[in-house]
């Protein structure tokens, strides 16, 4: 490791932040990057600590992307606090908070778009047509901006995950992608900066799926379930407190249902309380 750069640093310009990396690469410097909406949470900093540990530089961006959102969702309403977000980060040891205003990333005349199919169509793709696309597309905006050696995606978004290690490998990008676990409030519930819609009444119940998908991996270790018999668990379970959208058991890499709980496997699952839609999942 090469010492530090002493203090953070905001860039809100695209040509400016592509700048100083391009020179701190030149000196050897490995850059590591966290993609985010912010709003940080533990979950969000659990990236970064883990950035600034493996990485000369660490890079996090700031952005409420647009393009991942349907007219019909919360786009205007996700929340933002780009001054707690600075103090978190700095406090993590980021080196540059990237926070481009929507302009500065995508131009007026915007036409390309990235579509990972089939992945993107499954799961959460279902009920929100035009998501992934929205992801992968900033995404690899942002990877082309920054450049990393290595940048963090958290397990929270499993599918998002898969999908982007999908775009990496088929448009053969030169980068390492390294997935992080779960972070959780004392709950259980999963960190997500929507969880600040909830009531705190609301967040206790959420943290049902939690406890359905811990009573599954014990299940699991102790029988032989069919799938469909844990499922059936789970939706009962979960839907004692909030409405289930799906609880599907995966293959960890195709994401297709497994007929066999056998080796390892992904339980996702989504919700919705008092109309905010929760995801979690556990690999067992
Ligand atoms: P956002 O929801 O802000 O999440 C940023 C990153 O933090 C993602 O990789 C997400 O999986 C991770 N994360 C969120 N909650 C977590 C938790 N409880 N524990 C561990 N990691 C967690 O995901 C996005 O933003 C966007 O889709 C983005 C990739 C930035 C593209 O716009």
């Amino acid at each position: 490791m090469t010492t530090k750069i002493l203090s953070m640093q905001l860039i809100k310009k695209l040509s400016l932040i592509k700048k100083i990396l391009s020179s701190l690469r030149s000196k050897g410097r490995s850059i590591g990057f966290v993609p985010t909406m912010g709003y940080l949470h533990d979950g969000h900093l659990s990236l970064c600590r883990q950035s600034v540990k493996d990485n000369d530089i660490t890079v996090m961006s700031v952005f409420v992307n647009s393009k991942q959102f349907a007219p019909d969702e919360d786009f205007k309403k996700y929340p933002r606090d780009i001054r707690r977000d600075l103090s978190l980060a700095r406090k993590c040891g980021v080196d540059f908070v990237f926070y481009p205003d929507n302009d500065e990333v995508y131009t007026k005349d915007h036409l390309t778009y990235v579509e990972v199919e089939s992945l993107s169509k499954i799961l959460c793709g279902r009920t929100r047509p035009g998501h992934f696309k929205g992801v992968a597309t900033i995404v690899l905006k942002l990877l082309n901006i920054i450049q990393p050696d290595i940048f963090y995606l958290g397990q929270k978004d499993y599918q998002q995950y898969v999908v982007i290690n999908k775009m990496i490998k088929d448009l053969n990008l030169p980068v390492r992608l390294k997935l992080m676990p779960i972070v959780r409030e004392t709950s259980g519930l999963a960190m997500s900066s929507r969880n600040s819609y909830l009531s705190k009444e609301n967040r206790e119940k959420a943290s049902i799926i939690y406890r359905a998908l811990q009573k599954a991996r014990i299940l699991v270790k102790l029988n032989e379930f069919k799938p469909t018999e844990m499922k059936d668990f789970i939706v009962d379970t979960v839907a004692k407190k909030m409405q289930v959208e799906y609880v599907e058991i995966l293959d960890l890499s195709s994401l297709q249902p497994v007929n066999k709980i056998t080796g390892r496997v992904l339980i996702a699952v989504a919700a919705r309380i008092a109309g905010v839609r929760l995801i979690d999942n556990v690999i067992i």
